[in-house]
């Protein structure tokens, strides 16, 4: 289904090639280009910041969708916002004030989007329809690529997309996604899909074609 959106992560890409393997996978039919920002504290993994989403800027035509898994979060909004992200997604466990963070968000010129974890209810999110652009669930625990798709989260994607309504707030489904899952999710209500290990998979720069199959198969 081409309105559902697909989100590469680029957490799947080689490191050492970042600004050819966006191009490669923009050619081969990538909707948005995720970004994973991880701290080592609120999940157990490190990945990159601010000055690397400014440098991959340049390599990116369609959409930086920038989710920052970091505790705390507002001290560096202004510098991702600045680095040229278009979506900024915090998490609502992240801190006390997600309302503040959303607004901040915002206030930078960015689109607003709050990740939930697994464990986390649809209804941590109630008091911020009014101020988000995109609610991303996540079906796998934070921190790595290649895990496995949680389904007791579909319910939650149900229950969001009835809440949501007709607000122009873009559902999100991170972790796990495959040709397998995509389908329940999507009949959940998501339109857009983050995928990492699926998307990568069998090809490279060189080889950059299996990266469209993968995603058409999605
Ligand atoms: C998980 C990240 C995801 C991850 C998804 O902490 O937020 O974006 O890259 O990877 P796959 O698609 O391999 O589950
Ligand atoms: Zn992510």
């Amino acid at each position: 289904d081409r309105s559902i959106k697909i989100a590469p992560s680029i957490l799947a890409a080689d490191f050492a090639n970042f600004g050819r393997e966006i191009e490669a996978v923009e050619a081969e039919g990538a909707d948005w280009i995720h970004v994973d920002v991880m701290d080592g504290h609120f999940v157990p993994n490190l990945t990159f910041g601010p000055a690397m989403c400014k440098a991959i800027r340049p390599h990116i035509k369609t959409v930086m969708d920038v989710h920052l898994m970091i505790s705390p979060v507002d001290p560096y909004i202004e510098a991702f916002a600045e680095a040229g992200a278009d979506i900024i997604t915090a998490h609502v466990e992240a801190g006390p004030h997600i309302h503040r963070t959303m607004q901040a968000i915002r206030a930078n010129g960015a689109k607003a989007g709050v990740a939930l974890n697994p464990g986390t209810p649809a209804e941590s999110v109630e008091y911020l329809l009014d101020m988000v652009d995109l609610i991303c669930v996540m079906t796998v625990n934070p921190g790595f690529g290649g895990q496995k798709f949680i389904h007791s989260q579909i319910e939650k994607v149900k229950q969001l997309r009835q809440m949501v309504g007709d607000r122009p707030i873009h559902i999100e489904i991170d972790g796990g996604v495959d040709p397998s899952t995509a389908p329940l999710v999507a009949a959940a209500g998501a339109d857009a899909l983050v995928a990492g290990s699926a998307v990568f998979k069998g090809g490279s720069v060189a080889n950059p074609a299996p990266y469209g199959e993968n995603i058409r198969a999605i």
